[in-house]
């Protein structure tokens, strides 16, 4: 298991072994319904996002995050969604998950069997739809948001990078708020991010220039800071690089103010 905190997430009777059974039963049926992402097919999914990112600390500045409300894009299975429900005690009417796959949510639910618990929390959505924003707001109720999260996503969100933080600026700027994830980097000094492709699909390798200047000069982010992560990987491989060069992941959290 990737980190023990994970196990806290899963029924107390549970062992260490059932989950770890259980999430090879739902890696293997990630794998068949085509979810083509490395983190399923490296097991790497049993981690918890929040936990990996350096600058968690900034997005309790202003409030505790049980008195925010946050949205989580690209939510995957939903394990950080249960972090901030099961351990940090964020309320489930304060978090909207939102995925594009809806095979990643339901085998979220057969992972953890705990749909009824929490599937008021998720939303099979598009990042790319064109009325992501009020979707969103629609389902706080027009609240403000606090915290938008995107862990291992925007790199496989190319078309979209743009669109993504302009929306994301839109969400949390009436709050003031946050945007904070991780996404593929690649350690060069460089403006320009780099592209590429894993297994036919496009995919986009920023560098801390790259992704500094799209949440400032796109998004309109007024701070942002960045960081290289180690990689704890153990299924590092050539696919994994782009032109040849490694890739890392990079932590990134931009404030509206
Ligand atoms: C590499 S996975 C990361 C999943 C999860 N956040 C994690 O850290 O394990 C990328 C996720 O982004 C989702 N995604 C891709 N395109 C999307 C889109 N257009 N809108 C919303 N989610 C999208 C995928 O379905 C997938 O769950």
């Amino acid at each position: 298991m990737q980190q023990p905190q994970v196990a806290s997430l899963f029924p107390p009777e549970w062992t260490n072994d059932e989950i770890l059974e259980r999430a090879k039963q739902v890696q293997k049926l990630g794998i068949e319904r085509g979810l083509q992402y490395r983190c399923v097919a490296s097991g790497e999914f049993l981690r918890i996002g929040l936990l990996q990112n350096p600058f968690r600390a900034d997005i309790m500045q202003k409030k505790p995050l049980k008195e925010q409300r946050i949205v989580e894009i690209g939510c995957g299975f939903g394990i950080d969604v249960r972090y901030l429900i099961r351990q940090l005690g964020v309320s489930k009417d304060h978090v909207v998950a939102i995925d594009v796959a809806p095979a990643f949510i339901e085998l979220g639910y057969e992972l953890f069997q705990d749909k009824e618990a929490v599937e008021s929390c998720f939303h099979v959505k598009s990042v790319g739809d064109e009325d992501f924003v009020s979707f969103v707001r629609d389902k706080f109720s027009g609240n403000p948001v606090d915290v938008v999260l995107a862990f291992q996503v925007l790199h496989t969100i190319p078309q979209y990078n743009e669109k993504v933080v302009k929306d994301v600026f839109q969400l949390v700027a009436p709050a003031k708020g946050v945007f904070m994830g991780t996404t593929i980097g690649i350690r060069e000094d460089r403006e320009e991010p780099r592209y590429f492709h894993r297994q036919g699909v496009a995919r986009i390798a920023h560098t801390q220039q790259s992704i500094t200047r799209l949440l400032k000069q796109v998004g309109g982010f007024h701070r942002v800071k960045t960081q290289f992560l180690e990689r704890n990987i153990a299924s590092d491989s050539k696919e994994w690089t782009a032109e040849n060069t490694e890739t890392s992941p990079l932590a990134f959290i931009a404030f509206v103010e």
